[in-house]
């Protein structure tokens, strides 16, 4: 048998780490060493992936599985490249760790432009110092975290990933500061670094066991998690704000490209089975290997189709009031998948009625979010 590969998840608590971290595990052929400060998730995650990692075993599986479900932790901040090295030092030999995911960073674009400092100290010198010390103890291969809000407002839909980065926030601009700065660690150590950065959509949905989802600190400010909350009675008051309907869209409301959280998570064991593959970075016209891929389902739905959906499996009529646009919204961001789908072999597989179905089946089985600690 293989020696599973250990792979360091910085963020791994979070919405999109823990379900990366259980895509990881279902595979059998990583093991997970998770980096979290619990900013924004929650320890409860951790130990629920384990549990369904475990049940997806078959009954006969060797004890190396069974172990290979323990998520080991270490309890640290981005910011402080100790962090890192600790993780580093902690493993070596067949054990030492092959890559890095890095799905932690701050998020919220409304949040961003009152705290720049933060965000870039997380988001981008965070990132320099774990590149650094990724450098010092010999472990060149990381899947990034990107985001489509890098594309700013695009000029073609569906959006290729040789648009233009343009990003129009301060959360935006990390992400495209960041994959600069990736590439160029890239094309400075073309023999020893090798990245692949994942541009994410508007990720959706739950595990459709409904033990792990989405489970903000704090009222929601993305759209699926409030749809969720206000439907379980979380949050009903003041209700509903629907950001614009004369954006030049088919309903007047924003389109975006929702995807299931499992098809996203599974884009990053695609990448990881990537980037150690020369022949994916045949057309990169620097020295260095650096690829950056869309991850979305390639299908715009406004504003009002999620109402629409998040009605329908959870009966709850949303009251909602038109208001003025929000700030930073774009009028639509529509993956073109094609990229990741030819050369990652991803396929987002789950539906709308899947990702409505998943999110309500979560939230309303655990009407508090994880709430246990
Ligand atoms: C979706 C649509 C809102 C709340 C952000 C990041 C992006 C990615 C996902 C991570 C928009 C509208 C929302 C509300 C509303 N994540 N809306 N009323 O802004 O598309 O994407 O999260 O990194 O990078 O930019 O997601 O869920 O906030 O909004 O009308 O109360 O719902 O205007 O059109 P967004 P969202």
């Amino acid at each position: 048998m293989v020696d599973k590969k250990r792979i360091l998840i910085p963020g791994g608590a979070g919405y999109i780490g823990s379900h990366v971290v259980l895509c990881c595990l279902l595979t059998r052929r990583y093991k997970v060493t998770v980096i979290e400060n619990y900013s924004n998730s929650f320890g409860t995650a951790l130990e629920r992936v384990e549990k369904i990692a475990l049940d997806a075993l078959p009954a006969d599986a060797p004890q190396a599985d069974r172990d290979a479900c323990k998520i080991d932790v270490i309890q640290g901040d981005m910011r402080d490249r100790a962090t890192f090295k600790k993780a580093f030092q902690k493993y070596s030999g067949a054990d030492a760790i092959y890559a890095i995911i890095l799905t932690a960073a701050l998020k919220s674009v409304g949040e961003s432009s009152s705290k720049p400092i933060e965000y870039y100290e997380v988001n981008t010198s965070g990132l320099i110092g774990m590149l650094a010390e990724m450098k010092e103890a010999g472990c060149g291969r990381l899947i990034y975290s990107s985001s489509a809000t890098v594309y700013g407002t695009p000029k073609t839909i569906p959006i290729p990933e040789s648009s233009p980065m343009q990003a129009e926030s301060v959360y935006g601009r990390t992400k495209q500061i960041a994959e600069l700065i990736i590439k160029d660690v890239c094309d400075g150590h073309p023999d020893f670094f090798r990245s692949i950065s994942l541009r994410y959509f508007n990720p959706a949905g739950a595990h459709p066991s409904g033990l792990i989802g989405e489970d903000p600190r704090g009222k929601p400010g993305n759209l699926l998690p409030l749809l969720a909350q206000m439907a379980v009675g979380k949050y009903r008051e003041p209700g509903l704000k629907v950001f614009g309907n004369d954006y030049p869209t088919p309903d007047g409301t924003c389109v975006r490209d929702y995807i299931h959280i499992m098809d996203l998570a599974g884009g990053h064991v695609n990448a990881l089975d990537a980037v150690d593959d020369d022949s994916k970075f045949h057309d990169v016209t620097t020295p260095g290997k650096f690829k950056a891929y869309n991850l979305g389902k390639g299908k715009g739905l406004s504003v009002l189709n999620m109402i629409e959906a998040m009605r329908k499996v959870s009966g709850y009529e949303y009251p909602y009031e038109i208001v003025g646009r929000r700030l930073g919204d774009v009028p639509d961001l529509t993956a073109d998948p094609s990229l990741a789908e030819k050369e990652l072999g991803f396929k987002a597989k789950y539906s709308l009625d899947d990702m409505s179905r998943d999110t309500w089946n979560w939230q309303s089985k655990n009407p508090k979010g994880y709430d246990t600690e």
